[in-house]
């Protein structure tokens, strides 16, 4: 087993090699694509190092998501600059969403030597050899084809256990708040042969958990050139994942409310083996909000999916992100998304001020006008129902057994070990001989809002 894992990670000899750092900010695609990179400089003659120290190239792999995500990229190219004095030859590079947004001005620190955007990857070896003092490289060309579809990523996870696939890139829709089609580009479904290709070559090598990730997994669709018959939607791609393994976990994030279908909720209810967990951002429970955030639907039909959802899968695990303080938002908008809270009863949420993006619509066609007191505010209000839907949501689970796939050592006790149950909470158990990659049922017998705790069954 050891053996095959290794295979997967390309194992190489370290002396001698040049030294790559990368750190990684922002979402589970960016974690994905830091894995891409890694294998394009493998390929290339490097290796990891995770001292920051041995490093001759530091990459940054970086999110435009929210200003402070940027903010935090900035602090860290302050520290590179210290680097730099420390060792000259080192190579800095921004890359990822941060680059395409930014481009050259990036360059304007003087510290910066490489600005590749997220399409660029594979130029990086390239660019990296053609980097002088004098002369920076900027590659931030988006494509309409690229998803890395060849590339096996050099999996950084520690676990071994669970892996993310990239299933597609960019995004098509136009949410007004939001940069991500300005920083990844038009939608591109990756060929489902390779990604089965992959999956297959996960669970050979240990792997009991792959993630097919998307902007919005729901608009997967792979055409065939050759036979209209030969398109393939994202429910069909699931099932395919889903029969590799009984013992394959397959989980996906993000789904879109509008484009859900019902074939995918019942493709989910077929297979014990799909996770029954969906991420559905709502943003705001407000309609006027909805509408001025350009998501194309209305929070009556964001309660029909849920019910729909929970009508087929009565424990399905729904988690989801919201906004708070978007352009107008008056008291009664922040009422309705608590009230929409309530109504979904999210087991999770991921909660944020609205930040405005340059060059969204929103930015250029509503100003941010509320106050930043009332954003932050309103954000504490969610955060505080939320942690009470959570707690409410665990206490339902005292009592139940699940099945769970352990992914590692408690941190907070070395004689216990976690893993997520199908509905994607966290469960914590006494380790009674178990490790990582085992599947174990569990009973829950207490919980916090974040933690079912449980015992062996
Ligand atoms: N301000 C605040 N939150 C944002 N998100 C996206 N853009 C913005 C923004 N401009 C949030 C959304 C999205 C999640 C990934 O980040 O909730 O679903
Ligand atoms: Fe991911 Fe969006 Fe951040 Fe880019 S901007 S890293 S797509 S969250």
């Amino acid at each position: 087993m050891k053996i095959l894992k290794m295979k997967n990670i390309k194992p190489i000899k370290d002396e001698g090699r040049p030294k790559v750092y990368i750190e990684t900010y922002g979402c589970q695609m960016n974690v994905n694509d830091s894995e891409v990179i890694l294998s394009i400089l493998q390929d290339d003659g490097y290796a990891l190092t995770e001292d920051i120290g041995q490093a001759n190239v530091i990459l940054a792999n970086t999110c435009s998501i929210r200003d402070n995500a940027e903010q935090r990229v900035w602090g860290r190219i302050d520290q590179f600059r210290l680097r730099k004095e420390q060792r000259r030859d080192v190579i800095i590079g921004i890359v990822g969403c941060m680059a395409e947004r930014l481009k050259d001005k990036l360059l304007d620190s003087h510290i910066v030597d490489i600005v590749a955007g997220p399409d660029s990857y594979r130029k990086l070896p390239e660019m990296i050899r053609a980097v002088t003092p004098d002369s920076p490289q900027m590659d931030v060309l988006l494509s309409r084809e690229e998803t890395y579809a060849d590339i096996t990523p050099v999996r950084m996870d520690r676990n071994g256990v669970s892996a993310y696939i990239s299933i597609m890139r960019g995004c098509n829709n136009v949410c007004s708040y939001c940069i991500v089609p300005y920083t990844r580009g038009v939608e591109r479904s990756r060929d489902p042969r390779t990604i089965l290709k992959e999956a297959v070559d996960l669970y050979t090598c240990g792997y009991r958990e792959v993630n097919l990730l998307g902007q919005n997994v729901d608009s997967y669709l792979w055409k065939d050139p050759e036979s209209a018959d030969g398109d393939v939607n994202f429910a069909q791609l699931l099932e395919m994942v889903a029969r590799i393994s009984p013992d394959l976990r397959v989980r996906f994030s993000t789904s879109h409310p509008k484009d859900i279908s019902d074939e995918v909720i019942y493709t989910m209810a077929m297979y014990d083996n799909i996770c029954k967990h969906i991420h559905l951002p709502v943003q705001s429970g407000s309609n006027a909000m909805l509408e001025k955030m350009r998501r194309k639907y209305t929070r009556e039909w964001y309660l029909e999916r849920v019910r729909k959802i929970r009508s087929v899968m009565p424990d399905c695990g729904l988690t989801t992100d919201i906004i708070a303080g978007f352009c107008g938002e008056t008291e009664q908008d922040h009422k309705d998304t608590l009230s929409l809270m309530e109504e979904a009863a999210f087991d999770a949420a991921f909660m944020f001020q609205y930040s405005e993006r340059p060059g969204t619509l929103a930015a250029r066609k509503y100003p941010d006008d509320v106050p930043a007191e009332v954003k932050t505010s309103r954000l504490n209000e969610i955060i505080a129902l939320q942690g009470r839907l959570s707690l409410e949501s665990n206490e339902r689970d005292v009592g139940k057994r699940f099945r769970v796939l352990v992914e590692g050592v408690s941190k907070k006790n070395a004689d216990e070990l976690f893993g997520r149950a199908g509905n994607n909470k966290v469960c914590v158990f006494p380790a009674g001989g178990h490790k990582a990659g085992d599947y174990v049922d569990v009973e829950v017998v207490s919980c916090t809002s974040a933690t079912l705790i449980s015992r062996l069954v």
